[in-house]
């Protein structure tokens, strides 16, 4: 673990766990996902709330439609939730080299995450869905280099997310113990 020495004490500096060949990949490869973030963020939500019915009900101002034959979405807030995430990724992005702004970050938005009704274990259902963006908008460049460096990514994000929904949980459950009135 790298460390930074301030007043004669040792301050532990953390580490983002990912290999800095990943971060150079997922950096390098960005630019061209960036550009396009409104194309790649829709085809993620239209992928994911397609093949995942049962998450559709967080979503009550982009889902209009959500019959057994008949799926329809709301494309301007699509859109808007699209650009919401695909800020927040770059902002995650642009910290890989900072671990510990990364790290509150991510906290922060696993925080709202939790308040939103999302728990740790849906996290992963959005893989598939940015797992096939990435396929449509990098094409060949989309190799098993690149591909591991985004599985890493993506692992590292819902990781930190999945534990500040946990503890954000805990800490709710703990406040209905003491307080049985709520
Ligand atoms: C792992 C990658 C993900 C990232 C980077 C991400 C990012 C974001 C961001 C930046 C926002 C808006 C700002 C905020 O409230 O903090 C947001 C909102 C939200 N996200 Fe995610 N998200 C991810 C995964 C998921 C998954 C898997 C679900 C559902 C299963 C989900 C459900 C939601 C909901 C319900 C909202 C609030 C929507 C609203 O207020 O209209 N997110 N997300």
């Amino acid at each position: 673990m790298g460390c930074i020495v301030s007043n004669n004490q040792v301050t532990p500096k953390r580490e983002s766990g990912i290999h800095p060949t990943h971060i150079d990949v997922v950096q390098s490869t960005w630019p061209a996902i960036a550009c396009q973030k409104e194309r790649f963020g829709v085809f993620v939500y239209n992928s994911f709330l397609s093949r995942e019915r049962e998450m559709r009900r967080l979503f009550p101002r982009m889902v209009l439609e959500d019959g057994e034959e008949k799926f329809r979405m709301d494309e301007r807030e699509v859109r808007r939730h699209a650009l919401l995430v695909m800020d927040g990724l770059g902002l995650a992005i642009d910290c890989l080299q900072d671990p510990d702004k990364l790290h509150r970050f991510l906290r922060l938005v696993g925080v709202r995450h939790y308040r939103a009704g999302v728990t740790p274990d849906m996290l992963e259902k959005l893989y598939p869905a940015i797992d096939g963006a990435l396929r449509m908008l990098l094409e060949s460049r989309y190799n098993k280099r690149t591909r591991r460096a985004w599985r890493s990514f993506f692992s590292y994000i819902t990781g930190v997310m999945k534990v500040a929904i946990m503890e954000a949980d805990a800490e709710i459950q703990g406040e209905k113990l003491k307080c049985p009135c709520r």
